[in-house]
């Protein structure tokens, strides 16, 4: 199998759950608080080792007590941390997490996250490699990394989360795109939302895979995934389970993916496997640690 190296933020995700979503100004009392390790980046890099993948994570923490504890917490799910740099001074980031009605509400205090650049990135990507990256930590690193990683003939993953416009030659270096809907409307200029038909989610990642991506895949949440290839596009229904907290699914169904890429699967495939194990993520309060195992995985399969 090949190794997966994810490039990428760490946040310390403050969790507290609700009945209902506060109102503006009003106070709420809610559940008790959870400390729960998150940040795109890390949620990615422990679904994938999770799922039995060789995994790296490439990225930055504070001096601080929550780096050290994000660093233990990767390293008891066999991520390795050889590339987490440290910046003197800053603190890691931090998101802050409202959970109402199996929804979620999250402000992300970058922290270390935007001190992390392309200078810190000390692994030489290799041929066969899956290197992925999202936008929680500053573009000019992603682009650069990417872009190398391309070149060495490595295979390449971008979750454009949370969006922002990608430069032309960052998309042209990517062999899957990952979006969900929202992003895939900003990403195109479409409206789209969640009601919007399945043609409608095609043609817009059509139109995204014809600036370089070589797949796009659109993540729907319990509507499945939708899937654009050379080979044309496939819809792959979601599963209907109880939802405890969507927080971090959509990193699942990404890192799951890698896993399966770096097994040898298929976009399709790969995308398939992503779909099963985010259904199992929601099932559990948090992000990180609800990243499930291949045996949970296979359950789900087999379910369908
Ligand atoms: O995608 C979910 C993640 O977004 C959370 O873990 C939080 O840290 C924010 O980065
Ligand atoms: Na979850």
């Amino acid at each position: 199998m090949s190794r997966v190296i994810v490039c990428g933020s760490l946040n310390m995700d403050v969790v507290v759950q609700s009945a209902r979503r506060p109102a503006a100004g009003e106070t709420l009392l809610g559940a008790e608080v959870a400390f729960l390790p998150g940040g795109k980046g890390l949620n990615q890099a422990v679904a994938s080792a999770r799922l039995g993948a060789p995994t790296s994570l490439i990225g930055a923490v504070g001096d601080d007590s929550f780096g050290k504890a994000l660093r233990s917490f990767l390293a008891d799910n066999n991520v390795d941390t050889l590339g987490l740099g440290v910046v003197a001074g800053q603190a890691s980031g931090l998101a802050l997490i409202q959970v109402a009605e199996g929804d979620n509400a999250i402000t992300v205090a970058s922290g270390a996250n935007h001190h992390f650049s392309a200078a810190m990135v000390h692994a030489t990507p290799q041929r066969d490699e899956v290197w992925m990256a999202q936008f929680e930590t500053p573009l000019a690193a992603t682009d650069a990394t990417m872009r190398q990683a391309r070149q060495a003939q490595a295979r390449t993953v971008l979750n454009l989360a949370p969006f922002l416009a990608p430069p032309p030659e960052l998309l042209q270096s990517i062999d899957i795109a990952v979006l969900n809907e929202i992003e895939l409307s900003q990403a195109v200029g479409v409206a789209l939302d969640s009601a919007s038909a399945e043609s409608a989610v095609i043609e817009a990642c059509q139109m995204l895979r014809a600036q370089g991506p070589r797949a796009v895949v659109a993540t729907l949440g319990p509507r499945g995934v939708v899937v654009v290839t050379s080979d044309g596009a496939v819809q792959i229904p979601g599963y209907r389970v109880p939802v405890v907290d969507t927080t971090g699914a959509g990193d699942c169904f990404v890192g799951a993916l890698a896993a399966r890429l770096a097994d040898g699967a298929t976009p399709f495939e790969a995308a398939r496997y992503g779909n099963a194990a985010a259904a199992c993520s929601v099932q559990r309060l948090g992000a990180a640690p609800s990243m499930p195992t291949a045996e949970e995985v296979a359950a789900r399969l087999a379910s369908a």
